[in-house]
C-alpha cells in the first residue's frame, strides 16, 4: 500500500517535472528569440556590443529613473493648442502649406510619431469648422531648434515637441544615436562629462520651445505617453491638434494598413526598452568610472543649476547649446557634444527658415561665446 501511494507521489513529482521542464524550454525559446530580435535591432546602435563586456558594468547597474528634481523640469512644459486657447495659438501657413514639425533631438523618440502623423494626413481632411479648407500638408521631422520669432521667421504652421521621459534617457538617447555619426568613435568614449553636457542640451532645447509654445500652435506629448496611448487614441489626438476631421474610420484605414503590411509599423514600446537599456548602459559606464560619486546625485544637480540659471526655463535668450562644458571652461566640449550642439541648433540657411536674433545667428555658426 505505502508503495503504491509513494509511486503516486512520485508521479505526481514526476508531472511537476515534466510540467517545469516545459515552462523552461518555453522561456528559452522565448528568450532566444528576444535576445536575436535585440541584436538584429542594435545592428546599427551597438552600444551593448560595445558596453555589456566592460570590465565594471556588473558591480554598477545605474538605471534611468527620474532624477530627483525632475518635476521642476516636467512642471514646466508648456502647450499651445489651438482647441483650447484659439487664436493665441498662431497657425502661419506659408504658400498653402501647413509645415507641420516634429521635433526632438537626435534618437528614437520622434520616429513613430512621425510615421503616424504622415499616415493620418495622407487619410485625413480638414474639419468642416477649419477656416482653411485647401491646404496641403508636409511634415517635417527635425532635430532643429526654431529659431526665436513668429511663424514669418520659424516656418512652421504647428509643431509637436516629444519629450523624453524620463528626462536622462533623452540625454542618452541622443548621446546613443549621435556616436553612429562620428567616426573611430565608441560608447566607449563618452563620458560623465559628455553626459552632463547632453543633458544640459535637453533642458536648454524645452527652453527654447517654451518661448515658442508662447505664441506659436505647439503640442507636446510625452515619450512614455505616446508609447502608452492607444494607436487609435493617438491618432484622434494629432486629427485634433492638425485641425481634422475627427473620423475613426481613419485609424481603421491606418491600422489595417499596417496588418497588411505584415505589422511594419514600428512598436514604440520596443523603441523605449531599447532607448531605456542603452542609456542604463552608458550611465552604468560612467558610474564604473568615476567611483565614489554617486553620478545620479550629479546630474541631478546639473538640472537644478540649469533650472536656476533660467528663471524654470523662462529667461531669454535660453543658453546656448554650445556653451554645455563644465563651469571652469563651459565652451571646451567633445566632439559629440559639438556634432550635437550643431543638430539642435538653428539651421539658419533651410527653407523658410529667417535668422535674427543674435543668440540664432551665433548658435547657427557654432559660436558659444558669441560677444
Ligand atoms: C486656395 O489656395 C489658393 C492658392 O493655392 C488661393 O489662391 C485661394 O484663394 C485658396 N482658396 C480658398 C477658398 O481659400
Ligand atoms: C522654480 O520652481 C520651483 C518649484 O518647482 C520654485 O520653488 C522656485 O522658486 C522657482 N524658481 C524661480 C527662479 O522661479
Amino acid at each position: 500500500m505505502p508503495k503504491t501511494k509513494s509511486g503516486h507521489r512520485i508521479g505526481i513529482f514526476m508531472r511537476c517535472v515534466a510540467v517545469a521542464a516545459m515552462v523552461m524550454v518555453f522561456f528559452l525559446v522565448f528568450s532566444f528569440q528576444h535576445t536575436f530580435k535585440l541584436m538584429e535591432e542594435h545592428h546599427e546602435r551597438h552600444v551593448a556590443r560595445d558596453l555589456n563586456d566592460h570590465p565594471s558594468i556588473m558591480s554598477h547597474k545605474v538605471g534611468t529613473e527620474p532624477l530627483e528634481h525632475e518635476e521642476m523640469f516636467a512642471n514646466t512644459l508648456k502647450n499651445c493648442l489651438p482647441a483650447e486657447k484659439g487664436k493665441e495659438c498662431k497657425t502661419y501657413i506659408p504658400e498653402s502649406t501647413e509645415r507641420i514639425g516634429i521635433i526632438a533631438p537626435p534618437g528614437l523618440m520622434a520616429t513613430y510619431l512621425f510615421k503616424l502623423m504622415n499616415s493620418v494626413v495622407a487619410h485625413g481632411k480638414k474639419s468642416s469648422g477649419s477656416k482653411v479648407t485647401n491646404t496641403t500638408f508636409e511634415i517635417i521631422q527635425t532635430t532643429h531648434i526654431p529659431p526665436y520669432g513668429y511663424g514669418k521667421t520659424h516656418g512652421y504652421t504647428r509643431l509637436v515637441r516629444v519629450v523624453p521621459e524620463p528626462l536622462l534617457v533623452g540625454a542618452t538617447d541622443t548621446l546613443v544615436a549621435t556616436i553612429n555619426n562620428i567616426n573611430d568613435y565608441g560608447a566607449k568614449h563618452i563620458t560623465l562629462g559628455d553626459i552632463k553636457a547632453s543633458l544640459r542640451q535637453q533642458i536648454r532645447y524645452h527652453c527654447r520651445l517654451n518661448h515658442v509654445a508662447a505664441h506659436t500652435a505647439l503640442w507636446t506629448i510625452g515619450l512614455e505617453e505616446v508609447a502608452g496611448m492607444r494607436t487609435e487614441d493617438l491618432i484622434d489626438r494629432v486629427q485634433e491638434f492638425l485641425d481634422l476631421e475627427r473620423d475613426e474610420a481613419v485609424a481603421d484605414k491606418i491600422m489595417e494598413g499596417e496588418a497588411n503590411n505584415g505589422g511594419a509599423g514600428e512598436n514604440p514600446l520596443s523603441k523605449l526598452e531599447e532607448m531605456y537599456s542603452e542609456g542604463a548602459l552608458l550611465l552604468s559606464v560612467a558610474q564604473s568610472t568615476n567611483p565614489g560619486q554617486d553620478i545620479l546625485e550629479i546630474l541631478d544637480q546639473v538640472l537644478v543649476d540649469e533650472m536656476r540659471m533660467s528663471k524654470n526655463l523662462t529667461n531669454w535668450p535660453c543658453e546656448s547649446f554650445w556653451k554645455v562644458g563644465d563651469a571652469e571652461n563651459p565652451l571646451e566640449l567633445s566632439p559629440i557634444i559639438k556634432r550635437i550642439s550643431q543638430d539642435l541648433s538653428p539651421d539658419c540657411g533651410a527653407a523658410f527658415t529667417d535668422c535674427f536674433v543674435q543668440r540664432d545667428k551665433c548658435e547657427y555658426k557654432g559660436d558659444g561665446k558669441c560677444s
